[in-house]
C-alpha cells in the first residue's frame, strides 16, 4: 500500500537475566524480520538511530543506551566499582531519563511504519530498582508516557543453565545474589495489574536458541500483523 496508508510498526521488547540470550535473540529476530528485500541490519546489537531512507526496517536498540550523555554517566557506573556511588533514587530516574531520550526516535519509527526491537526497556528499569531496594510504586511514574510495547518477550533461563553459559562479568549487579531477587521482582512486577494486560510472554531460553528463535518469530509475526492496522502508538501509563 501506499506510504500515506502504511500501517505502523510494532515495538518488540525482550527481557529478561544477564545470560538468557536476549541480545543474541534480538539479532536473530531482526535479521529473520529484514530478510526477503528489506534493509539489512548490523550484525552486532550496536544503536542505529533510525534514518529515513526506508519503511519496514526493524532495529536493534538497547537500553541502557550508553551512548549519549546520560548512558555515558550509566556506563561510567556500572562499568567500575570505584565510580562514585549514584543514590538509587537518583540511577533509577537517570536510566529512565536514558529511555526518555530515545522515546520520540522510537515513536517516529513506529509512526512510519518500521518496528523497533529494544533490548531491555522499562521492565529492566523498575525491577532493577525494587532489586535495590525502591517501592515497585514508586518506579513506575516516571517511565509513564513512554511508547508501550506491542509485546514483550522475557527469556527465561535456569541459574544452573545460565552458569554453564559463562562466568558473570565485572559489572555491577552480576553476580547471583542480585540475580536471584531480579528474577523474584520481574515475577513480582509481571503479576502487577499495572503491567498484567502488556502482552508478556515468557520463552523457555534453557533450550538451544535456534528453538527459542522460531517461537519468537511465530508471535511476532502475528502481532507485527495485528498492529499494521491499529491507528496509534500508545503509551506507558
Ligand atoms: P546490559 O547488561 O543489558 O547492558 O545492562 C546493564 C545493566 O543495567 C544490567 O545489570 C541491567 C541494568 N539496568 C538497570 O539497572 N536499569 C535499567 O533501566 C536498565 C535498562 C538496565
Ligand atoms: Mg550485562
Amino acid at each position: 500500500r501506499p506510504a500515506f496508508m502504511m500501517g505502523r510498526g510494532a515495538l518488540i521488547v525482550f527481557e529478561g537475566l544477564d545470560r538468557s540470550g536476549k541480545s543474541t535473540q534480538a539479532q536473530l529476530l531482526a535479521r529473520a524480520l529484514t530478510e526477503g528485500g528489506k534493509d539489512v541490519l548490523a550484525p552486532s546489537p550496536v544503536q542505529r538511530p533510525p534514518s529515513d531512507d526506508a519503511a519496514g526496517v526493524e532495529y536493534v536498540w538497547r537500553f541502557p543506551d550508553r551512548s549519549t550523555h546520560i548512558g555515558q554517566t550509566l556506563n561510567t557506573y556500572l562499568s567500575s566499582k570505584d565510580a562514585e556511588p549514584l543514590h538509587p533514587r537518583v540511577q533509577h530516574l537517570l536510566f529512565s531519563a536514558n529511555r526518555w531520550e530515545r522515546a520520540e526516535a522510537i515513536r517516529a519509527a513506529l509512526v512510519a511504519g518500521r518496528s523497533v526491537i529494544l533490548d531491555r526497556y522499562t521492565y529492566s528499569g523498575i525491577v532493577y530498582s525494587c532489586s535495590l531496594g525502591l517501592e515497585l510504586d514508586w518506579c513506575m511514574p516516571p517511565d509513564a508516557g513512554l511508547p508501550r510495547p506491542d509485546v514483550v518477550c522475557f527469556l527465561s533461563v535456569s541459574p544452573e543453565v545460565a552458569a554453564r553459559r559463562g562466568e558473570f562479568g565485572l559489572e555491577r549487579y552480576e553476580n547471583t545474589e542480585m540475580q536471584r531477587r531480579v528474577r523474584d521482582n520481574f515475577e513480582r512486577l509481571f503479576a502487577h495489574t499495572a503491567v498484567s494486560d502488556h502482552n508478556i510472554h515468557n520463552f523457555d531460553a534453557d533450550r538451544e536458541m535456534q528453538a527459542v528463535h522460531r517461537d519468537i518469530v511465530e508471535l511476532v509475526q502475528r502481532v507485527i500483523a495485528n498492529v499494521a492496522d491499529s491507528p496509534s502508538t500508545s503509551v506507558l501509563s
